[in-house]
């Protein structure tokens, strides 16, 4: 990209003025724990001569070893092309298909193993276990519906908005037996959230499930696809098809009503693709997979755009050799196939690799913190994933549940947020029952699997710090002037990778430049350059490496928050709170929780002459409910009588925050109203 084709503002900052990695709790340097004998004599990778072949100077051509792990139908030509940076294209050249190496490859010698266990929450329903034969006639019949009943080919996109249950793996392993790229949106987003990722990726086809169980609940789902459908008109966007899956095949679990033309039961239209087969797409390595939307800096969500062919050699590659999955493996990850780590270490990773992925319905905790380990138990699962938030949460509710089930991991995962060494040590000693190998992953939605974590065959754990870089990662820290940081300085800055790997992202859907922009600019040598080396990616976190080499991240340095260890962005909330005709004024700030991490706290300011009342408070609170989801419902609303501002009138996010985690918020007598802080600390006291 030339110097002028550089998007306008491509230098601008985009650390916010309060931030996550501001307010990180520094906790000080933990002991190591070490794996055990038999984990390590069982593992996939026990060879530390792995990171020399994984040096820089044999980057690029060590990935191939991550690509060799699939079937090609034609073998690629180009490891990597660099030609137009930063918009590298892995594996040049190359065809594959996803769905083949998730399903078809296996049936030569996996066929009568299950492919997926679905447990359902009701604890009186059985769990459906799927073996790899029945996923390949399930996964055929729906392409060949998808395919001849929607009119749906390679390159066209398809909305889905599902719940966890079996129907959706089959529905995205459907999608990319075709070519056709999926968009899963997760089930708690609202129907309105729906509607924007809907509008942006231009999708005709949006497929649902009637109802599913939530915490005890049969919850109406239907209901939020008509809102969706009819709110993606008004961005211009026509939905022609949706469809729908039955929570309980044969029985409509919803009351909302079923439009004539528009709306299709699946259950019902699948009878004519009985027994129909469908042949793999032989699609170009480097057509997308999915897209996967995330939140970001402005309030926009935007749609990160995954490859088939890097994309798959990378999250087969990792869950092989980062959480050791082997074949006769039964896994388990807790988390929603919504978000990315269950595109990635749920459905492809694992399933390329024809291990038994687990998916459940509900949440830990209900209808009590022992149902993840009777699940464990029953269904002899050893490897085991999960988040910092689920794991509070069980050490809450039950501290000594898991010592009461006979379940023994040998392998464990912890994501996507930092866990604090206190929290892990007892995930180490009460779930994994000091058996279990632990790993603490950091990655992102836009880096398709893990960056930095320990090799559990190779490293000792620590607690609170991810670890370092996995094979064929080369991170480096920068300040905010764009100095590098002495590796293991122990000084915190802005977390870049190096070099390109096979998983990243390949775009933002129709927004390149916010691409560049977001990820690239900030530390991009020279904007002419065709030399990979020349653009650092730039993860949006801050981190300290230590005198290890172990990374600790500290968290997001924009306006992201991770609450609950879901990824929302202040500005998606804010936008969502000025829709209250009252408001005229929003900030949202990160504060630290016991047990989601962080949580909003979100102040308004209303319109000159107007009282506060707690009505206009739980107005603004049902409309991020209605915006977004129940999940970015701030803690507390709490109306100011104004922002604490700069003489140039920017609002002082910094104050909030202070205030709101009960911090000192500095010098504050340079403000333009400096009295209003004692009055807002009041009010959010
Ligand atoms: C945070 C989730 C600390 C981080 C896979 C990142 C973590 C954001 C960790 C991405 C970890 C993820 N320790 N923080 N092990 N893993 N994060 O896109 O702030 O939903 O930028 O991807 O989660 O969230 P996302």
């Amino acid at each position: 990209m030339s110097k002028d084709k550089l998007p306008r503002h491509a230098t601008e900052r985009q650390t916010a003025d309060i931030s996550e990695a501001q307010i990180a709790v520094h906790w000080p340097e933990e002991d190591y724990f070490s794996p055990s004998n038999p984990f390590i004599a069982q593992a996939n990778l026990t060879d530390a001569g792995i990171f020399a072949r994984f040096a820089l100077d044999k980057f690029p051509e060590c990935f191939k070893e991550f690509a060799d792990l699939l079937d090609w139908y034609k073998y690629w030509e180009t490891t990597l092309d660099t030609s137009n940076p930063p918009f590298w294209r892995w594996f040049v050249g190359g065809k594959i298909n996803a769905c083949y190496n998730c399903v078809d490859r296996h049936l030569a010698t996996h066929k009568n193993k299950t492919a997926i266990h679905f447990v359902p929450e009701p604890e009186d329903e059985a769990p459906q276990h799927l073996t790899y034969q029945e996923l390949f006639v399930r996964v055929n019949e729906f392409a060949a519906l998808l395919r001849d009943f929607c009119g749906l080919k390679a390159g066209d996109r398809v909305t889905l908005h599902m719940p966890m249950v079996a129907e959706l793996p089959i529905t995205m392993l459907a999608c990319a037996r075709l070519g056709v790229i999926h968009s899963q949106v997760f089930s708690g987003f609202s129907g309105k959230a729906c509607a924007d990722r809907v509008a942006d990726s231009e999708s005709r086809v949006l497929i649902t499930m009637d109802a599913y169980h939530r915490a005890g609940n049969l919850l109406d789902h239907k209901e939020k696809a008509d809102t969706a459908v009819m709110e993606a008109a008004s961005h211009g966007q026509q939905v022609d098809k949706v469809l729908i899956w039955q929570r309980y095949p044969g029985k409509n679990s919803s009351p909302t009503k079923l439009v004539e033309g528009r709306d299709f039961v699946i259950n019902d239209v699948l009878r004519k693709f009985r027994g129909q087969r469908v042949e793999p797409v032989q699609m170009p390595a480097e057509a997308p997979l999915f897209l996967m939307y995330t939140s970001g800096t402005t309030g926009r969500p935007k749609g990160c755009q995954h490859s088939i062919g890097g994309y798959l050699a990378y999250v087969t590659w990792t869950s092989k050799f980062i959480q050791d999955i082997h074949p006769e493996d039964v896994y388990w990850c807790m988390a929603d196939i919504g978000w990315i780590t269950g595109h990635s270490y749920i459905v492809y990773g694992p399933l390329a690799l024809a291990a038994s992925s687990v998916v459940y319905e509900g949440v830990p905790t209900h209808p009590d913190a022992g149902r993840p380990w009777r699940i464990a138990e029953d269904l002899g699962v050893n490897i085991f994933h999960t988040s910092p938030t689920a794991i509070r949460a069980l050490r809450r509710d039950g501290p000594d549940e898991p010592l009461k089930y006979n379940h023994h991991f040998k392998h464990m995962t912890t994501v996507g947020e930092p866990i604090e060494p206190e929290v892990w040590k007892w995930y180490y000693k009460a779930v994994g029952k000091g058996e279990a190998a632990i790993v603490d992953t950091w990655w992102q939605t836009e880096t398709g699997g893990f960056l930095c974590s320990t090799v559990p065959g190779i490293h000792k754990m620590k607690p609170g710090s991810a670890g370092p870089a996995i094979p064929g990662i080369h991170p480096v820290i920068y300040d905010d002037e764009g100095k590098e940081l002495a590796s293991g300085s122990g000084k915190a800055g802005n977390i870049c990778i190096r070099n390109p790997w096979p998983g990243g992202f390949q775009t933002i859907w129709k927004d390149p430049e916010r691409y560049v922009r977001q990820y690239y600019a900030r530390y991009c040598k020279d904007p002419e350059s065709k030399d990979w080396r020349d653009w650092p990616y730039l993860a949006g976190d801050g981190a300290v490496q230590a005198a290890d080499g172990y990374y600790r991240i500290l968290g997001r340095i924009d306006d992201v928050i991770n609450v609950a260890g879901h990824r929302l962005g202040t500005k998606e909330i804010e936008s969502a709170a000025l829709l209250v005709p009252e408001v005229v004024e929003a900030a949202v700030v990160p504060v630290a929780d016991p047990v989601k991490g962080k949580v909003p706290d979100l102040y308004v300011a209303l319109k000159p002459g107007l009282a506060p009342s707690e009505e206009i408070a739980n107005r603004v609170s049902a409309s991020v409910v209605s915006e977004i989801g129940a999940i970015a419902r701030p803690r507390r609303v709490i109306v100011v009588p104004d922002m604490p501002k700069t003489r140039s009138g920017k609002i002082m996010r910094r104050v909030l925050a202070a205030i709101s985690n009960h911090l000192d918020p500095g010098d504050v007598s340079t403000l333009a109203n400096p009295e209003v802080v004692e009055k807002i600390r009041e009010l959010a006291k």
